[in-house]
């Protein structure tokens, strides 16, 4: 199969799902692993992308729908999409000025333009197209490659709040990626909403994948808020019932979550939820969680229709 697209996800996301890459292919519904082609994808939680990025590296994939209720997150792909060549200019400028500083100087700048990024949030216009969206997309990529852990975090005010990274040279402009991702956008819609908006999308034969916010492995860990929204047990259970609705159309579909038997053995809460569907634990590297206690290896759920 030729390699149509070798994009990759142009932020570091929470929940990113690049390890799980190997164990998702051997899962792929039949039709498309002989065709090597769909002709609909969607993904009604798209953060980073990782599974849309493979599967335009793999696979022929004719449309592909992807949603995201982040606003943040969303306004990117859209100016991705259709104007990365100013993003590029604009990311190289603030490239250049932030590596020529010292490491005073770079933390200066981190925390200027995240008080701007701020800042501007109230009032700022998420809904119609408009060239702020360049320049708002670039900082959201420079703090990305420039803040601690590359996480994306929002306070309840919807505010950036993750603090300053120390990098020696951080890629903040990966142009050649940009340009990437800017092609294997094409004949893709991205929507900003909840998830149950995809469900106009998907019809009989769609390939879905949904990679829901983690239920938080510990009561003390925060890691499932990745917007101001959240995400908790009773939208877990609305999207069990989502699953259901969309079997029933005869898409083919594929969930991942992480598994509550890490921390309690006797949890049973998706085993439950996905009764009667196909369940399957594949081992992961936790590595989310901030302190080392909370690395190591643990199972990841992946819960298919087929
Ligand atoms: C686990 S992350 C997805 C990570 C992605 N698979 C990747 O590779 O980067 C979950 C995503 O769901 C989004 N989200 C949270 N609640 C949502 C909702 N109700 N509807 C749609 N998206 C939602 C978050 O903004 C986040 O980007």
């Amino acid at each position: 199969m030729e390699n149509i697209s070798c994009a990759k996800p142009f932020l570091k996301w929470a929940g990113g799902k690049k390890q799980l890459l190997i164990e998702f292919n051997k899962r792929l519904p039949n039709y498309l692993k002989e065709n090597g082609s769909i002709s609909r994808y969607v993904e009604p939680f798209v953060g980073g992308g990782a599974m849309f990025f493979y599967l335009k590296k793999h696979y022929i994939i004719k449309e592909s729908i992807l949603l995201d209720i982040n606003r943040e997150l969303v306004i990117a792909y859209k100016v991705i999409k259709n104007d990365h060549k100013s993003l590029v200019s604009i990311l190289l400028d603030i490239e250049e000025d932030h590596l020529n500083m010292d490491e005073d100087g770079r933390k200066e700048n981190y925390y200027k333009i995240r008080d701007v990024y701020n800042q501007e949030l109230p009032g700022f216009d998420f809904s119609n197209y408009n060239k702020q969206w360049i320049e708002r997309t670039s900082y959201l990529i420079f703090m990305n490659k420039t803040c601690f852990n590359g996480l994306f975090r929002q306070n309840k005010k919807g505010e950036f709040n993750v603090p300053f990274g120390l990098y020696k040279n951080p890629k903040i402009c990966d142009v050649t990626n940009i340009e990437l991702v800017n092609k294997a956008l094409k004949d893709t819609e991205i929507i900003c909403a909840d998830f149950r908006a995809s469900e106009m999308y998907i019809k009989q034969d769609t390939f879905v994948y949904m990679d829901p916010p983690y239920r938080p492995l510990t009561t003390t860990s925060n890691f499932t808020n990745y917007s101001k929204d959240g995400f908790n047990d009773f939208d877990q259970v609305n999207l069990a019932s989502f699953f259901k609705k969309l079997d029933k159309k005869g898409a083919y579909l594929m969930l991942s979550n992480s598994d509550p038997k890490n921390e309690d053995i006797n949890d049973n809460f998706f085993d439950k939820l996905y009764n009667g569907y196909n369940i399957n634990r594949v081992k992961a590297k936790r590595n989310i969680n901030r302190d080392a206690s909370g690395r190591g290896i643990i199972n990841e759920l992946i819960v298919r229709n087929y």
